[in-house]
């Protein structure tokens, strides 16, 4: 599962700040990983599930201010799958502190689909329109 978390260029959206931010929540994600890994108790994995929640809020503000900036056509369905992502993810956490066992496994299948997913199908489809407004 570890390469799962590492970013390389099939993940780029082919703007370079939003390429930047995402390699930041890769690293985080592979935090998490390791301390989940390593059986690192309830405060260590609640304190890095807290700054991969930070991190997503602020990564997707950042993202929809763009898309809004530069008038996207797909912004309103791109804000949905954003508050559905950061509800789960804070649900997760939830989970976590409540002591749920399956909780390891379905947080990492969780983090794939989203780094798959959302990166390589929803994120992508505005590099190109950004591109063509010269956002680079
Ligand atoms: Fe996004
Ligand atoms: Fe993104």
């Amino acid at each position: 599962m570890d390469s799962a978390f590492q970013w390389n260029t099939s993940y780029s959206v082919k703007v370079e700040a939003m390429d930047a931010q995402h390699k930041r929540l890769f690293e985080i994600i592979r935090e998490l990983y390791t301390a989940m890994r390593a059986g690192h108790g309830k405060q260590v994995v609640g304190e890095v599930l807290h700054r991969l929640i930070e991190y997503t809020v602020q990564h997707f503000a950042a993202e929809e201010k763009l898309m809004e900036k530069n008038g996207y056509q797909l912004l309103a369905a791109h804000r949905i799958e954003h508050k559905t992502l950061t509800d789960k993810v804070v649900a997760f956490k939830k989970d976590f502190e409540a002591g749920s066992a399956t909780v390891t496994l379905e947080v990492m299948t969780f983090l794939q689909d989203w780094l798959t997913h959302h990166i390589q199908d929803v994120d992508q489809k505005y590099g190109a329109f950004l591109n063509s407004k010269g956002v680079h």
